[in-house]
């Protein structure tokens, strides 16, 4: 039977013990984290989310009924024990903050039982992440993924008292929103008081944060929840946080100095971190030029290189009908690994292949300067020789090529480099290495929709210099964006807007929004800059990413409380679920495969 905690106060948490403590008595509340009774004397590890601490029972000096008691406790207890604090009888234990000490037992509370949990609490846990996360309550007691939560509400807390230092407003923006068909697809929300009419979740606070400019507050953070219905992976969630912020009379630079400053006191305030600013910055095409991706890990070399002049006029079909079509032919250098046997080289054409690679030539330059190669025999002797300077090549290195549309070159190689550094452990993990990429184009032509869409969000601002060639060659104009990557994870994006509004118009003409949709879809926003905008700018981070590369997570799930699974559903509330078929009527909603109701006729 559990007991009451009436009349009993706890002293502290586990791991918040001092030394001068020493010989008082406390009272101590958590859970059992393990318990072994070695006949006469019986060892309890209580834990709470600060830590663990051992305490003896021992019957001569708890008494019976507490001795009676303590040999009842079984892993995941809720107890409460007060007794001595003492130092170690035994030797210290180093894995333990408290581990020069011990609680020597005078009274026990047992104030809830537990069944035995369908996994071990326990660090590091072997158990499948499925398992974990239906029962999430459980996994959260776990000491490593409490110690992410934890330096995630840090993390909030250091964003929060820096900004409004830096004179920030926190306003909230609603979630209820009206729904924009660019960007990513929106989660909708059916009207039940106008029936089939709809709500949709904010993918972001974009047009309120740029609205709030509008009335004047000029510096606007929310710590921000965003949605979006897309495919999840490692670093994407349907439902995530932002760190979102807007600036009134700014331009790129001071959302760029603002920010770097807030990097610097968040990585200092949750992992003792010491930045250097200012941080480095790349263009966009710099980026995709030297690392086949915007969001390029710098941690390690293996840069692209671009042969194309130096194939120019070879046998090689391959390559020379790449150029034709104006593409190009770029390489890496996988260094030293000339003698990669034939069997992993086709593994990595097969890697090269998934990410839309038609194939990968390769060119390995053996010691005795002899070549092996897929297509050697296309070039003559000093053809071969300038190939290989050309990609600052010595004897014993990999020189491996792909040839077709700069796109697919960038993806093909970009993602090849990340893969060979991640499988020959060419990371150096300790390394943070943040990194500013700017220019971005501000416009890509979309295949699935025969159209040119925004890279950014179609309020960004284009550079001037271009915007002259926005009906000419759009893809030409280059945005005011910026993006904050960190060891290549894109952690934030932001933009200058746009606040003239014949630009504006423009830009959804370029997007291929006749005047009406343009009006139908932002038209308030339209109208508000007709009452007097201020230029402003401003930038979201992924909150949880940030948390997931400062804790060294794996995935963004180990860095939320209540994370989605791959198909977008949480395994343990069971969501998303059938509705009563009463509360589809009230909302005027008829669903193609009706949900099979309780105590239907169905059998
Ligand atoms: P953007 O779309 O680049 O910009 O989003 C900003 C940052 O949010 C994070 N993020 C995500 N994190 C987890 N799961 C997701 N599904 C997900 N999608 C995005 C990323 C990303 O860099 N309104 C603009 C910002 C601005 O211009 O001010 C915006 O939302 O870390
Ligand atoms: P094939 O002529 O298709 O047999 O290819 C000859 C060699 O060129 C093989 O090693 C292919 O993997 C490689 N290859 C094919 N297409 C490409 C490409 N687009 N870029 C680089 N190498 C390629």
């Amino acid at each position: 039977m559990a007991e009451s905690m009436q009349g009993l106060n706890r002293t502290c948490r586990c791991a918040e013990i001092s030394p001068e403590m020493e010989g008082s008595d406390i009272t101590l509340m958590g859970w059992v984290s393990k318990s072994r009774n070695k006949g006469g004397i019986i060892f309890v590890d209580l834990r709470d989310r600060s830590g663990i601490m051992q305490i003896i029972f021992e019957e001569e000096h708890c008494g019976s009924e507490a001795f009676e008691k303590a040999s009842k406790l079984r892993a995941e207890f809720v107890a409460a024990v007060t007794g001595t604090l003492i130092k170690r009888a035994g030797e210290v234990n180093e894995n333990l903050k408290t581990g020069a000490f011990e609680l020597k037992a005078k009274s026990i509370r047992i104030l809830s039982e537990s069944e035995t949990p369908p996994f071990p609490i326990e660090a590091d846990s072997k158990t499948k992440e499925e398992l974990r996360l239906k029962y999430r309550y459980l996994d959260l007691r776990r000491p490593d993924i409490q110690e992410k939560i934890i330096l995630r509400s840090k993390i909030t807390a250091s964003v929060r008292s820096f900004l409004t230092s830096e004179g920030f407003l926190e306003i909230e923006t609603p979630i209820l929103c009206k729904s924009t068909p660019e960007g990513a697809r929106d989660y909708l929300v059916p009207s039940r008081i106008h029936p089939g009419e709809f709500y949709a979740l904010p993918q972001s606070p974009q047009i309120f944060k740029q609205l709030l400019m509008c009335s004047g507050y000029d510096r606007y953070f929310q710590i921000a929840k965003c949605f979006r219905d897309e495919d999840l992976r490692a670093d994407r969630q349907p439902e995530f946080t932002q760190i979102d912020m807007e600036l009134s009379f700014v331009n790129e630079d001071d959302v760029m100095d603002v920010n770097e400053r807030l990097l610097k006191k968040v990585c200092k305030d949750a992992i003792g971190l010491d930045v250097q600013l200012p941080l480095p910055r790349m263009t966009w095409q710099e980026a995709m030029d030297r690392f086949g991706s915007d969001k390029p890990d710098t941690r390690f070399g293996m840069e692209l290189k671009d042969v194309s002049e130096t194939v120019k006029g070879c046998g090689f079909g391959v390559f020379t009908s790449a150029l034709e079509n104006g593409g190009s032919v770029r390489g890496i250098n996988v260094k030293g690994q000339a003698a990669m046997p034939r069997k992993k080289i086709d593994a990595l054409v097969e890697t090269a292949k998934e990410f839309g690679a038609k194939g990968l030539a390769y060119l390995c330059v053996n010691e005795d300067g002899t070549y092996k190669s897929s297509f050697a025999k296309f070039f003559d002797e000093a053809g071969l020789e300038s190939l290989v300077k050309a990609m600052d090549g010595e004897k014993g290195d990999l020189l491996l090529f792909a040839a077709d549309k700069n796109k697919v070159v960038w993806d093909v190689l970009g993602n090849l480099r990340l893969s060979i550094a991640h499988s020959l452990d060419m990371i150096d993990e300790s390394k943070f290495n943040f990194l500013w990429v700017t220019d971005f184009p501000l416009l890509e032509w979309s295949d699935t929709e025969g159209r040119f869409t925004a890279m950014h969000h179609p309020f960004t601002m284009p550079n001037e210099d271009d915007w002259q060639y926005i009906d000419s060659d759009p893809a030409r104009v280059r945005a005011r964006a910026y993006d904050i990557v960190l060891n290549g994870t894109e952690l934030g994006g932001g933009s200058v807007r746009i606040h003239m509004n014949d630009v504006q118009e423009k830009m959804f003409e370029a997007l291929g929004f006749t005047k009406e949709q343009a009006n139908e879809q932002f038209g308030f926003l339209l109208t508000a800059f007709k009452y007097g905008v201020p230029p402003h700018a401003g930038l979201a981070y992924g909150l949880d990413r940030l948390v997931m590369l400062l804790t060294g997570a794996d995935s963004i799930r180990e860095v939320m409380a209540f994370p989605k699974v791959k198909d977008a559903s949480c395994l343990m509330t069971e969501c998303p679920s059938p509705v009563d078929e009463k509360q589809l009527l009230e909302l005027g909603i008829r669903t193609e495969s009706a949900p099979a109701q309780e105590g239907s006729d169905e059998k």
